[in-house]
């Protein structure tokens, strides 16, 4: 454990000249500042039937099922993917920065079908959503590697505070004070939602585990038909090698004022395991001691490895 901390560590936080705008916060849940003060045009969004929402806690994979959901929307065309950034052919519900359109208004200009994305938690998605027939994918990742992806995240993006110390994250992502709150209510809430909604509920685990056999299911719940040799290409295109290298998903044209990847790539490992660099013994005593308590009563079936 804890091999690559030092390294790491040594780089110094841009955040240190303190310019980073700290979260606001909606019904206690921690969000960007920025989002906070968009709420009301956020909660009044109008969901339509024929809508395919992709929801995930942030660091779960998101990029990774956006881009599955949309080699399968083009059957495989590549060219058709390429053709802008993922974060724009996707809308970001919760997005509100100027001087850009707000993630609501890009998606109230796209023409249906939208497939659109959102890190809210059931209780913050706007109402109609719940009152609509879409489809919503769930991707969830074990809240170790979470953490840890998370905490890179913050090292390098300048949309949200810095992450401190590893030790101060860890306490901080324990209690939910980090953006969209506590992991632990996120993915229990989403779980439940599962039975009064349709949706279809994935883990990074098992995408990282088998690529084709979770393809598969979201072809299915998408309701298309692909041939096998496009669901081969799918999943090359999509491995983690692929989108390290493509710039219409690694974020290397996110300006670096927005993201700053010499601190950490927006791509960064994209493995199950990682928190064993990271995570010292006591430290995962201690988070599998509150894990515990906090996910009781829950059959959501985590595997923090492969
Ligand atoms: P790491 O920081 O652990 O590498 P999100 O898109 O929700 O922000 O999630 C980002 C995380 O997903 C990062 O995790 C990133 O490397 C990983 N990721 C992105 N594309 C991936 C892929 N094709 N295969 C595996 N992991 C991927």
């Amino acid at each position: 454990m804890k091999e690559n901390m030092a390294q790491e560590a040594k780089r110094p936080l841009l955040s240190e000249g303190g310019k980073r705008a700290p979260l606001g916060e909606v019904q206690g849940i921690l969000l960007p500042s920025t989002t906070v003060n968009n709420w009301d045009q956020i909660q009044k969004f109008k969901a339509k039937n024929d809508d395919l929402l992709i929801c995930t806690y942030p660091k779960s994979g998101t990029t990774w099922i956006q881009e599955i959901v949309d080699m399968i929307e083009q059957n495989g065309d590549v060219e058709k993917c390429q053709r802008s950034v993922i974060h724009h052919r996707h809308p970001f519900l919760e997005w509100a920065r100027l001087p850009q359109p707000s993630g609501v208004e890009q998606a109230n200009a796209m023409p249906s079908p939208r497939v659109l994305k959102t890190h809210l938690p059931t209780q913050l998605l706007p109402p109609s959503f719940w009152e609509s027939t879409c489809k919503i994918i769930y991707v969830a990742r074990n809240a170790k590697d979470c953490m840890v992806s998370y905490y890179h995240f913050q090292r390098m993006s300048q949309t949200l505070p810095a992450p401190g110390t590893w030790e101060e994250y860890f306490e901080n992502f324990m209690n939910g004070k980090v953006s969209c709150g506590p992991w632990y209510d996120h993915v229990k809430g989403w779980w439940k939602a599962k039975d009064k909604h349709q949706i279809l509920f994935l883990f990074y685990e098992d995408i990282k585990e088998n690529p084709k056999r979770e393809i598969q299911k979201v072809i299915k719940f998408m309701g298309k038909n692909l041939d096998e040799m496009i669901i081969d290409k799918i999943v090359q295109e999509t491995s983690f090698e692929k989108m390290k290298e493509n710039p219409m998903t690694n974020r290397s044209t996110v300006p670096t004022t927005v993201m700053d990847q010499s601190i950490s790539p927006f791509m960064r490992k994209g493995i199950v395991g990682d928190w064993k660099n990271h995570f010292t013994v006591a430290q995962n005593e201690i988070f599998d001691k509150d894990y515990k308590k906090k996910m009781e009563g829950t059959s959501l079936p985590f595997r923090m490895e492969i």
